[in-house]
């Protein structure tokens, strides 16, 4: 309700901004590549952690898209509005895609790459896309905006996923070991990604197990799995971009319901992995290969 609000300011900016370009006749100026034009900047965009420890997988992830365009300016957003006004009660200033993109036009960025930085084309992700268009409608506006891909979307992307937390499993895990992934899940229909992942994991090993907090594969459905097969000791990894809230306490917590709890409760022993997934240079490269297409139409 709240993100709602927040929304429909920005959108009431936007249109008062709008009309009054409109009425100044701003209409006539579409060459944007004016003495002010600051060129392309990258906007990225993650659902945000109000965990500082977890802030280092945003770090690593800032450093490979500076290395890949060592040249272009780079901002963020965070998608996720209790977590921004978590970060402002805390002295934190984060914006919203929304306000970041019109803090760049007002700044004179002609072009602007926006890289969603979520696992799956979910809510928020669909949200991104319909708000950083309308961006694209205003009167002397970007010249371009493109939106990246989240990690997963195409079917080369599973195939590259499965492979890069192949190559983050701990060295010590011997092949009758489970590793359960443990992913957000949602509503949205998007939730079919978890699904897909499972099936890709499975075909290559399978031992690999992809769960999700609020979706399908469920908890209990890997729980039943695990026990039909005898698996007796599991590896919990979070299958999101940090590790924050969510594998703090839904998977690794003490509280009797976490992932943790109840496997070792079903006689499962866990081995917890606190690492969020753009830590590792594998998965951040899915992002950044993403990056790289929209990149590649902003000249
Ligand atoms: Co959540």
């Amino acid at each position: 309700m709240l993100r709602r609000t927040a929304v429909g300011v920005v959108v009431l900016w936007c249109l008062a901004f709008w009309s009054s370009a409109a009425w100044a006749g701003a209409h006539a100026d579409m060459d944007h590549a004016g003495p002010g034009d600051k060129g392309t900047g990258i906007l990225l965009v993650t659902f945000g952690t109000s965990i500082p420890e977890a802030q280092a997988a945003f770090t690593h992830m800032e450093k490979k898209v500076k290395t890949a365009f060592p040249d272009v300016p780079v901002r963020w957003a965070y998608t996720s509005s209790i977590i921004r006004r978590k970060l402002a009660k805390e002295g934190g200033d984060l914006d919203s895609p929304e306000v970041a993109l019109a803090k760049m036009m007002d700044e004179g960025f002609s072009r602007v790459a926006v890289q969603s930085l979520h696992m799956i084309p979910g809510a928020e992700f669909h949200d991104l896309q319909v708000n950083a268009g309308a961006f694209m409608e205003m009167s002397d506006g970007f010249q371009k905006l493109r939106v990246g891909y989240p990690a997963l979307s195409t079917s080369k992307d599973l195939s590259k996923a499965v492979d890069a937390v192949i190559g983050i499993l701990p060295k010590e895990r011997k092949r009758d070991e489970a590793v359960v992934l443990m992913g957000h899940g949602t509503h949205h229909p998007a939730n079919v990604y978890y699904e897909a992942m499972m099936y890709r994991l499975q075909r290559k090993d399978r031992n690999l197990y992809m769960g999700t907090v609020e979706g399908i594969p469920s908890l209990d459905e890997i729980k039943a799995m695990l026990l039909e097969r005898g698996v007796k000791k599991a590896y919990l990894v979070p299958f999101m971009s940090v590790a924050g809230d969510h594998a703090i306490n839904d998977m690794a917590g003490d509280e009797p319901d976490s992932w943790k709890s109840v496997l070792t409760e079903a006689g499962i022993e866990c081995v917890v992995v606190m690492k969020g997934l753009a830590e590792y240079d594998a998965f951040a490269d899915i992002w950044v290969d993403h990056l790289k297409v929209i990149m590649a139409h902003m000249n």
